[in-house]
C-alpha cells in the first residue's frame, strides 16, 4: 500500500522536545494494551481520539486486523507520526474530538488513551461534554467508549517528607508555576508538608518533566474522580461496565524513592468500558 505522509509542522521548541514527547508516548505502550481486552474479537470499526503518534493505533492494527480503524488527532505533527506507520488498516484524520466526519450510529468502539485529560485542561469540562455527546452520535446503539486516563483522588490531607533535596525544591517551583489550581499546602517545620492529595497529585504526575515542564504547567491529570467519571458517562447515556483502577509501577517506583507519605500512594490510572443504551 502507498504511504503518503505530509511534512511535519514545526510545532514543538526543539528537537529534544518533540523526542522525549514520543519516546514518552511510547514508553507505555504495555500498558495501553491493557484496554485490547476490553474490545470484542469481530468488532468493525474502531475510532480513537487524540491518537497522538499512533501507539495505540498500532496496537490496535496487530490485534484487530479485520476491523476498520480510525485515529483522529487535532495536532498536524501527531497526525503525520501515526501515518508514518503505515498500518494497513488505518485511516488518520486531522481534525478535532467535538467533530468527528463519521456518520451517526456507525463505530461499534471509540477509544480516550490519555486524550480526556487534555480535551479538560485546553477546552474545559464543556469541550469534554462535547467530545463525548460527539462519540456517543457516531456511536452504534450498544456500542462502547473506553477511556484510559488519569483519575483524581478522592479527597484527602496527607503528609509528605521528601527524600531528596531536589524534590522539595521542585515543589517550591511546581507552587510558583503552576495555576490551574491554587495551591493547598502547609509547610511543617522538620521540611515536610501537609497537602491536599488532589493538588499534590498534580505535582507527582509532572516534577519529573525536564523537558516539556511548562507544557506541563498547563495541564490537569486529576480532572475527575472514579465516581465523577461514573455520573459523567451517565449523563451522556452510558453505563459503566466495566472500570478498573491501580498505580502505574512507572510512578510507584519513581515516588517510593523521592517521597514517603502517611497514606498509601494515590492510584494514577483508571480504565473504564461504558455502553450506550440499545
Ligand atoms: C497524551 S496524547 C495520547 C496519544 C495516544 N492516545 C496514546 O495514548 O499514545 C493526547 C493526544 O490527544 C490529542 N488531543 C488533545 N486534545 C484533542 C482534541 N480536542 N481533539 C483531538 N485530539 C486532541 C493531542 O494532540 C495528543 O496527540
Amino acid at each position: 500500500m502507498e504511504c503518503k505522509v505530509q511534512q511535519p509542522v514545526q510545532q514543538f521548541q526543539d528537537q529534544a522536545e518533540y523526542q522525549a514527547l514520543m519516546e514518552g508516548l511510547e514508553r507505555s505502550k504495555f500498558h495501553k494494551a491493557l484496554i485490547l481486552p476490553l474490545i470484542e474479537r469481530n468488532t468493525e470499526k474502531i475510532v480513537e481520539i487524540g491518537c497522538g503518534n499512533g501507539v495505540v493505533l498500532d496496537l490496535l492494527a496487530h490485534n484487530f486486523r479485520k476491523s476498520q480503524i480510525t485515529g483522529i488527532d487535532l495536532d498536524p505533527v501527531m497526525c503525520d507520526a501515526a501515518r508514518k506507520r503505515c498500518l494497513d488498516n488505518v485511516d488518520v484524520l486531522l481534525t478535532g474530538a467535538t467533530h468527528l466526519p463519521l456518520a451517526d450510529e456507525s463505530v461499534d468502539v471509540v477509544i480516550y488513551c490519555s486524550t480526556i485529560h487534555e480535551i479538560y485542561s485546553h477546552g474545559g469540562p464543556h469541550e469534554v461534554d462535547n467530545s463525548l455527546s460527539e462519540a456517543v452520535r457516531v456511536l452504534k446503539p450498544g456500542g462502547s467508549i473506553i477511556i484510559r486516563d488519569t483519575v483524581k483522588p478522592a479527597p484527602e490531607k496527607v503528609r509528605v517528607n521528601f527524600k531528596k533535596d531536589w524534590t522539595r525544591k521542585r515543589f517550591r517551583t511546581f507552587i510558583k508555576d503552576y495555576k490551574v489550581m491554587p495551591a493547598r499546602y502547609r509547610q511543617l517545620s522538620d521540611g515536610a508538608v501537609q497537602v491536599e492529595l488532589d493538588y499534590f497529585f498534580e505535582y507527582l504526575t509532572k516534577y519529573f518533566y525536564e523537558v516539556g515542564w511548562h507544557k506541563e504547567m498547563d495541564e490537569i491529570y486529576g480532572y475527575f474522580t472514579k465516581e465523577e467519571f461514573r455520573d459523567k458517562l451517565a449523563q451522556h447515556g452510558l453505563k459503566v461496565a466495566k472500570m478498573h483502577s491501580y498505580l502505574l509501577p512507572f510512578f510507584e517506583e519513581k515516588w517510593s524513592k523521592d517521597f514517603s507519605m502517611d497514606a498509601p500512594f494515590p492510584e494514577s490510572t483508571v480504565i473504564i468500558k461504558a455502553v450506550k443504551g440499545q
